[in-house]
């Protein structure tokens, strides 16, 4: 660099620094402040220019404490700014809360769980008990005490999961019967809802793994005509207000007389079509009045009381419900069909 002595000569401290504190004055955001900076104090400042060509002690001095005086001026001013501009940022960064929010992606039940809800609330209701059995049974309140002696087919190693020995994955919610009736005594209105299991071959209409509803009613005088009542509203809570019952002759070891119970047809009305097989009758489930050997394995007397029983699987009611062309997409997981209902 070769400035010339002349425009260095030509410096007049004080009328710099005086424009200097008069340009930090005026500065009214810290970008403003820091051109000032430049303009003032930079490295081609006629202030820094200066310095470099200093001959002498004295102007030295006075250079120096002009620098200083303005570097200090600098700082303050900045400190001033800086917590004005933090204060307006923070006034200004009002939240408005009537802002529309983002909208997150939201689950729900699966729709095996909001029908054993449904039904379970129904009959909570009704004044009935809820109750969970185990699944993992021993032979005896699967079988024994249902007054299902050894060798009736259903305890076959082909149709039920033995876990060892007596051990067994419950193949009905029946054993919740026994359980709930071991506890408590009568007068008894109990539900039990869960999962059940029996070896079948997956296809449409039949899942290893599949959940029932178990009832149970046991009281003074119970006859059959409580049975159809209940079972009606059960079908008009599902189905429709203006579903029938009706019961046919069946036979199950635990109750006697058994029958299996079906609904009018929730989609033609009984007229026939082929959802009810233009029967206009779709079958629900399995009922009966509760055998009097099934009253002496939880120790009831049959003479003093008397009960009905019914139980149905939840994914064919799923499966009428929602016209469910296969069983299986209840268990697969497949968001696309999960998130329809
Ligand atoms: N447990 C029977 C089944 O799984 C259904 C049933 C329950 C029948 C209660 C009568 C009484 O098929």
């Amino acid at each position: 660099m070769n400035e010339s002595w002349d425009t260095v000569a030509a410096v007049d401290p004080q009328a710099l620094q005086d424009a200097a504190l008069n340009a930090i004055a005026a500065a009214s955001t810290t970008a403003e402040l820091d051109e000032a900076r430049i303009r003032y104090l930079g490295r081609k400042s006629e202030l820094r220019q200066a310095l470099r060509g200093v001959r002498d002690r004295e102007t030295g001095m006075t250079l120096n404490a002009a620098r200083e005086r303005l570097e200090s001026a600098f700082a303050t001013r900045e400190a001033e700014l800086e917590r004005a501009e933090l204060e307006r940022s923070l006034s200004d960064a009002q939240v408005d809360v009537t802002l529309p929010g983002e909208r997150l992606p939201r689950g729900h039940y699966h729709l095996l769980t909001q029908m054993r809800r449904e039904i379970e609330d129904t009959f909570l209701g009704l004044g009935y008990e809820s109750f969970d059995g185990p699944e993992v049974e021993d032979a005896y309140h699967n079988f024994d005490a249902l007054n299902t002696p050894e060798g009736h087919p259903s305890r076959s190693v082909l149709d039920t999961f033995y876990l060892n020995g007596d051990v067994v994955l419950r193949t009905h919610t029946s054993p919740g019967q026994i359980r709930f009736m071991e506890t408590h005594e009568p007068p008894i209105y109990m539900v039990s809802l869960g999962r059940c299991y029996r070896r079948d071959t997956p296809d449409p209409t039949h899942t290893p793994t599949f959940h029932q509803v178990e009832g149970l009613a046991v009281d003074r005088s119970i006859t059959l005509a409580d049975l159809k009542g209940t079972l009606l509203q059960l079908a008009r809570i599902l189905f429709g207000p203006d579903r029938e019952v009706r019961v046919r002759t069946s036979y199950f070891p635990f109750t006697e007389p058994s029958a299996e119970f079906d609904v009018s047809c929730f989609l033609c009305g009984g007229a026939g079509c082929n959802v009810c097989k233009h029967s206009g009758w779709i079958e629900m489930g399995g009922c009966g009045v509760v055998d009097p050997n099934v009253f002496d394995s939880v120790g009831y007397d049959p003479e003093a009381w008397s009960g009905f029983a019914f139980g149905l699987g939840i994914e064919r009611i799923a499966m009428l419900r929602h016209g469910l062309p296969d069983l299986r997409l209840l268990w697969e997981n497949d968001l696309r069909f999960l998130e329809q209902f």
